[in-house]
C-alpha cells in the first residue's frame, strides 16, 4: 500500500503533482480564462457583501491559511485575519454577517477547528471549509465546501493536504477575483498559466531529492537550526520549521527575516544551520542583507531561491537550492516541497519513524 515507497510520508510527498492537477480538475473555464468553483452555493450578491475573512485553522492547515491570507488580500482585496483555531475561540472574535469564516482542515474532525466553525455560524456568519474528507464533520456543517483532492493521508505529517490547501486557496482567490472584478484578466490568464505549470514543476525539484538528503544528513547533526523568509517565504518557513520539529525532532524556528535583528540574533553562532527561502523578488535584497547578518556571525546559510537569481543569491550564502520560477504568489506550492523532504530525510537519518512520531496523532479530536 506503500506503492514501494519506505514511509507513507515520501509516497505523499511524491503524490503532490497528482494532487495538484486533481484538486484543479474541473474548476477552470476549458479556454484558461477562468476559475469557477460551480460547487459553491455563495452567490454573486453574497461574494460583494463579504468585508472581511477570518481563516481559522490549526497546524500545517494554520499554515496553509497564512498563505490564503496573502492570496486573497492580493487577489479580492478583501481584509483578512488568520488564527490558530484554539486562539480564535477565545478571544472574542469580531464575527459579523459580513464575515466569511473559512476553516481549512484535512481531516475535518479537528476539534478546536470544528468549535470555531459553530462560533462563526452562530454569530450570523457564513463558513466555506477547505477539507480533505468529504463526509467529515467540518464538511457537513459548513455552508459551502472546497473539497482538497489529495486523496486519503496517512502520515501524521502533512504533506500533500498542505499544498492541495494552498491549490484551493489560489482557486478560490481567482473565483473572488472574478466576482469583484479586482484582477485585470491578463493577470487571471497569467495566474492561471501559472497554475497547471505547478506539477511539472513539483516533479522537477523531487528530482533534486538526493541532494536534499545529503544536506538533511549533514544538518541532522545540530541541536537546532533557524528558517527564514520574507513575506509569503516566512509563511513556508513556518510550515518548514513545524515538519521539522515533528518528525525529526530537531529544535527549529521560524523567523521573518526582517525581526532577526530584534533579539534572535543573540542565538547565531558559529556553524548553526539557517534556511533562508527566497523566493519573492521585491524582497531578495532585503533578504539577502538578512541573510549577510547571520553569515557574519558564522551561520551556515542553504537558500532555495527561484532558476535566474540563483546566481545572485549563491554569492551570499553557502548552499543553493534552485526551484523552478513561478508568479510570487504561487510561489509556496513549490519552496515547500524541498523543506518537505529535508525532513524526511532528517527523520530517516536519525532513526525515528518517519510515519509516526511520538506523542502526536493524525487528527486531534480532543481540545
Ligand atoms: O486535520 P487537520 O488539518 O485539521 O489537522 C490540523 C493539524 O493537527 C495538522 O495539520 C498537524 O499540524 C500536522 N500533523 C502537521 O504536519
Amino acid at each position: 500500500e506503500k506503492a514501494g515507497f519506505d514511509h507513507f510520508m515520501l509516497k505523499e510527498i511524491y503524490e503532490q503533482p497528482k494532487a495538484y492537477r486533481d484538486t484543479m480538475l474541473g474548476r477552470m473555464a476549458d479556454d484558461g480564462k477562468s476559475v469557477n468553483l460551480k460547487e459553491l452555493s455563495m452567490s454573486a450578491d453574497y461574494i460583494k457583501s463579504i468585508r472581511k475573512v477570518h481563516i481559522v485553522a490549526c497546524g500545517t492547515a494554520y499554515h496553509a491559511g497564512l498563505v490564503g491570507k496573502s492570496v486573497i488580500e492580493s487577489l479580492a482585496r478583501i481584509p483578512v485575519e488568520t488564527d490558530v483555531a484554539s486562539e480564535y475561540r477565545y478571544r472574542s472574535p469580531i464575527i459579523t454577517p459580513d464575515t466569511l469564516v473559512i476553516v481549512v482542515s484535512q481531516s475535518g474532525e479537528t476539534a478546536d477547528t470544528l468549535a470555531a466553525l459553530r462560533e462563526a455560524q452562530k454569530n450570523g456568519a457564513k463558513v466555506l471549509a477547505i477539507t480533505n474528507v468529504v463526509g467529515s464533520s467540518v464538511a457537513r456543517e459548513a455552508d459551502d465546501v472546497i473539497v482538497t483532492w489529495a486523496g486519503p493521508e496517512i502520515a501524521v505529517a502533512s504533506t500533500k493536504a498542505y499544498t492541495s490547501q494552498l491549490i484551493a486557496f489560489y482557486l478560490f482567490g481567482l473565483h473572488l477575483a472574478g466576482v469583484l472584478g479586482t484582477q485585470e484578466q491578463a493577470e487571471v490568464e497569467a495566474l492561471i498559466a501559472g497554475l497547471h505549470a505547478l506539477p511539472e514543476q513539483v516533479e522537477s525539484i523531487l528530482e533534486q531529492a538526493a541532494v536534499l538528503k545529503q544536506v538533511a544528513e549533514s544538518m541532522s547533526h545540530h541541536k537546532s537550526l533557524f528558517f527564514i523568509g520574507r513575506g509569503v517565504d516566512y509563511a513556508v518557513a513556518q510550515e518548514g520549521s513545524l515538519k521539522l520539529k515533528e518528525i525529526s525532532y530537531i529544535h527549529s524556528e521560524a523567523y521573518a527575516a526582517g525581526e532577526l535583528k530584534h533579539g534572535t540574533l543573540a542565538l547565531i553562532e558559529e556553524g548553526i544551520p539557517v534556511i533562508a527561502l527566497v523566493t519573492q523578488e521585491a524582497l531578495y535584497e532585503k533578504t539577502l542583507s538578512n541573510i549577510k547578518e547571520v553569515k557574519a556571525r558564522g551561520a551556515h546559510v542553504l537558500a532555495v531561491a527561484n532558476n535566474g537569481s540563483e546566481e545572485e543569491v549563491a554569492k551570499s550564502v553557502d548552499e543553493i537550492l534552485a526551484i523552478p520560477k513561478t508568479l510570487p504568489i504561487l510561489s509556496p506550492a513549490l519552496a515547500v516541497v524541498p523543506l518537505q523532504l529535508l525532513s524526511y530525510y532528517a527523520s530517516l537519518a536519525l532513526g525515528h519513524d518517519v510515519d509516526k512520531p511520538r506523542n502526536l496523532a493524525k487528527s486531534v479530536t480532543v481540545e
